[in-house]
């Protein structure tokens, strides 16, 4: 039986035009080698909750990603807009390479149990979810959570005090993904309202879906941390925290970018921080 829907139903497909890019912003599907041979196990500030949190973000990605583009891709028949129609699919590229490339930096971290921390986000995917939630329900859930990889993004790349703790070789990889989301940080949106999304169910599955995200990540960074078996050395989780919460302050500071989300005009280029990509480009030479 389908569960009962609990925002209106959706508005007429009206045409609507995508937002264009900033200047110099394309959606690039890079392929890139990482080689992690030689990073230490605590590759995040030589601090154990540090580098297991950000090892299970990196747990919820090939799921999480793959039910992305799964989500996009159900409406890619209504999608009219022939730009829009190019961004779904190298955003599609761009998610798939991802995917692939943290499922093999998942095995380095946790050999056989890559699979089970991996499930957490799968559980989107089972054929149970796809039966209780509706395919508009879905996207809204990866708008959702693609405004969360953008405002993640925006602060790992602009701030450098978190990627000076990490691993060169880590680092790469999360900057490489980091810019790659703020080049399609747009396409779930603009194809959510194309196809006649609105506002109320927006927002609302916005508070549902960031509740879930809190209780995946703190649920995989303790089972990393159990998986270790290890006493944590004396200041670690306060160093996390502080990193976290204080200084820098990593989601204090993303916090007003989440909020901007619940303002009913909101566009995710309204926030331009194309500059950031520019800046990337730069150190890493890409063309
Ligand atoms: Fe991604
Ligand atoms: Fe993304």
């Amino acid at each position: 039986m389908a569960m009962a829907q609990p925002f209106p139903a959706q508005s007429k497909p009206v045409p609507v035009q995508s937002r264009p890019m900033p200047a110099g912003v394309d959606i690039k599907p890079r392929r890139m080698k990482f080689a992690y041979d030689g990073s230490p196990d605590l590759w995040a500030g030589d601090n154990p909750v540090f580098t297991r949190f950000m090892e299970g973000l990196s747990m919820l990605f090939p799921e999480g990603e793959r039910f992305f583009v799964e989500s996009v891709r159900h409406y890619k028949e209504q999608i009219v807009d022939p730009v829009l129609q190019k961004q779904v699919v190298a955003f599609a590229a761009q998610e798939g390479m991802h995917s692939a490339e943290h499922h093999k930096y998942n095995q380095r971290a946790a050999g056989p149990l890559t699979e089970q921390f991996e499930a957490v986000a799968g559980h989107l995917r089972t054929p149970f979810a796809r039966r209780v939630i509706s395919p508009m329900n879905r996207l809204a859930v990866t708008v959702a959570l693609e405004h969360f990889t953008a405002i993640m993004a925006d602060e790992l790349l602009r701030n450098p005090a978190y990627a000076d703790l990490m691993d060169p070789e880590h680092t790469k990889l999360w900057l490489w993904h980091a810019v790659e989301e703020t080049e399609h940080k747009a396409v779930a949106f603009d194809v959510y309202r194309a196809v006649g999304g609105g506002y109320p169910r927006r927002a609302g599955i916005m508070l549902i879906t960031s509740f879930l995200f809190v209780v995946a990540a703190v649920r995989l960074l303790g089972d990393l941390l159990a998986r270790d078996g290890k006493k944590l050395p004396r200041g670690s989780v306060p160093r996390f925290l502080d990193l976290a919460f204080g200084r820098p302050g990593f989601f204090r500071k993303v916090f007003p970018a989440w909020l901007d989300y619940f303002r009913p005009g909101f566009h995710p280029w309204d926030h331009d921080n194309a500059d950031l990509i520019a800046k990337w480009k730069a150190r890493y030479a890409d063309a």
